[in-house]
């Protein structure tokens, strides 16, 4: 069986406060999308790449992009409408792997990779990188104080990539309400099963806020030095 990467990179960004979407925001003088595409092609035991982009993007054509790369423009109005569209465009066998990693992690390296490929090999379910929650847990209430401590033990943060068999997926996700589900493995759990967790990198957080940008440019340039 194949292992395709899906990288869902049809949002607006909106979070990150800029006007051009996040994924193609410059890092390095390149947009952040390109360098999580550079890692994902790179990978000795990744098939192939293709990424899901919103079918009225503007800025996806004015770059380079490599040509290993497989292009849908099947992006939905949530990260789970693009992900299940653009499974739809793939020719998957049942039994192929898809890794879904988000184009906002553009710190994923062939370690964690190669961690969640190999630890997944023979899973009957799949799973997903996830890192131990490193901080006390609050939940806030209505008036902006805090309401509980929460056990951190046991918690976990979802990170990307996240890899199912592509039969398996598919199913989940049409069964899911999908304006509901923020990550694959939660169509997966709505099924009943269990996905496992493999241990990611705090290198490999999501850009999601202004900061974050100067964060990856600097783990970047450490790892190409
Ligand atoms: O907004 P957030 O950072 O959670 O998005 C996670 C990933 O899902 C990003 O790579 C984003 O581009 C993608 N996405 C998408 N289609 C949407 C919304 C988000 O492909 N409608």
């Amino acid at each position: 069986s194949r292992r395709v990467v899906l990288v869902p990179a049809a949002g607006s960004g909106s979070r990150v406060g800029a006007a051009i979407p996040k994924q193609y925001l410059p890092l390095a003088g390149r947009p952040l999308l390109a360098h999580t595409l550079d890692a994902l092609i790179a990978h000795p035991d990744v098939d192939a790449v293709a990424v899901v982009i919103s079918p009225d993007d503007q800025w996806f054509d004015g770059y380079d992009w490599p040509a290993a790369l497989t292009v849908l423009r099947c992006g939905g109005a949530t990260r789970a409408d693009s992900v299940a569209n653009g499974l739809g465009q793939l020719d998957l066998a049942a039994d192929d792997w898809v890794l879904v990693h988000d184009a906002a992690r553009v710190g994923i390296s062939a370690t964690a990779l190669s961690r969640l490929i190999d630890t997944l090999d023979g899973d009957a379910v799949g799973g997903l990188l996830a890192l131990p929650v490193p901080d006390t847990v609050k939940r806030g209430d209505a008036d902006g104080r805090v309401g509980a401590t929460l056990p951190r033990a046991g918690l976990w943060l979802a990170q990307t990539p996240q890899m199912f068999r592509a039969g398996l997926l598919q199913r989940a996700l049409a069964a899911a309400p999908l304006a509901e589900i923020t990550d694959e493995a939660s169509a997966i759990e709505r099924l009943g099963l269990a996905p496992r967790l493999v241990e990611g990198e705090a290198g490999n957080f999501k850009v999601t806020y202004p900061q974050d940008l100067t964060l990856a440019e600097a783990l970047l340039a450490a790892r190409s030095a």
